[in-house]
This record gives structure tokens, sequence and C-alpha cells, in this order.
């Protein structure tokens, strides 16, 4: 069986105690930060500075998903502010600027990772799995913490799955993001699914210790 990896999404955390939240959650795998521009979504989170504090304040790995447009203009900013994984969304740019964008993660020697709306089929990645260390699945739009899990997106975590197999021989992580709790982890697991972003059904909890077991023995 796979190694599951719990990356809580530090946009359910409470921003005014920021070192005690990632603290609380140190029994996790990785920390996920979430970055939106108001464009590619509509919601503003946090950026460059954000992420500079974070590498200052731990030691976790740092898993920043760019919810923004054009993120070829960003990525070498966000990989010298200290993350460890930059994911970008496959339908943020023209194909020749992603392979660029993709190129300068690379070059930081950082790992990369491409992200797809529920809209976005399977297939649309084909032609990037040999370059991915990760695929982001999303099971909700992206933009807000607390939305409802889409079981639609199940039988798409199948396919990309299956087509990692194929296409990815150095086996990228499958990772899924919105709506997962005790619940709905079961399902994505199962679907091949190996790194589990949880924003409410960690930060939501008191216990956060607990609440990342949870997810992990789901
Ligand atoms: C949504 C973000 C998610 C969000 C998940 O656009 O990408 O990471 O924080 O929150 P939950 O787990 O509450 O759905
Ligand atoms: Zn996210």
């Amino acid at each position: 069986m796979d190694t599951i990896r719990i990356a809580p999404s530090l946009l359910a955390a409470n921003f005014t105690e920021l070192k005690s939240e990632i603290e609380s959650v140190s029994s996790a795998d990785w920390l996920h930060v979430d970055v939106m521009d108001g464009a590619f979504v509509p919601n503003i989170s946090v950026g460059i500075p954000v992420v500079k504090a974070l590498r200052k304040a731990t030691d976790m790995f740092l898993d920043v998903h760019l919810m923004i447009e054009r993120p070829v203009r960003y990525v070498e900013a966000f990989c010298a502010a200290g993350a460890d994984m930059v994911t970008l969304h496959l339908e943020s740019d023209q194909p020749q600027h992603i392979f660029k964008a993709m190129e300068l993660i690379r070059s930081q020697k950082k790992q990369v990772g491409m992200a797809i709306k529920p809209m976005t089929p399977a297939t649309a990645l084909i032609p990037y799995l040999e370059l991915l260390d990760m695929v982001l699945v999303m099971t909700v739009e992206p933009g807000f913490g607390g939305q409802s899990f889409m079981a639609d997106q199940l039988s798409k975590i199948t396919h990309v799955a299956e087509d990692m197999t194929r296409y990815s021989p150095q086996r990228a992580l499958l990772e899924v993001d919105g709506g997962i709790d005790v619940q709905t982890a079961p399902m994505v697991k199962d679907a091949g699914a190996n790194v589990l972003v949880a924003g409410s059904a960690v930060f939501g909890k008191r216990n956060r210790r607990a609440a990342i077991q949870a997810l992990r023995n789901a």
C-alpha cells in the first residue's frame, strides 16, 4: 500500500496565531499553502512574504498551490521564498508558458506539481506527466475552503492514477484537495490518491494531532 501524506491547508488556520497553528500540525507530512490572485479564482489569499515567513517558522515541507494567472511570472520568487513544491494550474496559461514555468521551478531544484480544476479532463495532463513530481486533482472548484467534496471527481482520480502508471515512470505523487475529511478520505485513497490536503478537517478541529491521525487511518 502507498504511504499516505497528509497536508493541512493553512487557509483554514487562524491567521493571527500562525506560528502556533503551524506547530499544532507538526505531526502532518506537509504544509499546504494556497496562493490566490483574485483573477484565476474569485478570492485573494496570501503571497510571497507569507511563504518567506513560513519558511523561517518551520522545517515542514511547504507545498505551495498557486491559483494565479500566468504563474511563470512568479514561480522563481516562490522558490526563493522557500517553497519545496510549487504546483501551478494547467488552465492558468498557454502550454508553452506552463512548460517554461515548470522548467524554472526545476532549475531552482524544487519539485513541480500540476493541478487541474474539476472541469478539466484527465487526458489534458498527459503531455506533462513525465515531467511532474505531483499531480493535484481538485475535488472542489478552487477558491475557497470548506466546500463539499465533488464525488464525480473520483473516476477522474482513478483515470489519472492509471495514466500515471503509464506516463509517469518517475512515479509522481497524486494529491487531492477540497472537501477531504474522514468520510471522503477512504474514497480518494481507493481511487489512487496518496497526498491528502485538508483545511477544515484539520484546522476546524480542536485536537489537530488526532484529526491528522484520523485522516491517515480513514
Ligand atoms: C481551495 C484550496 C484548498 C482549501 C481546502 O481552493 O485549494 O486547499 O483550503 O479546504 P477544505 O479542506 O476545507 O475543503
Ligand atoms: Zn489548495
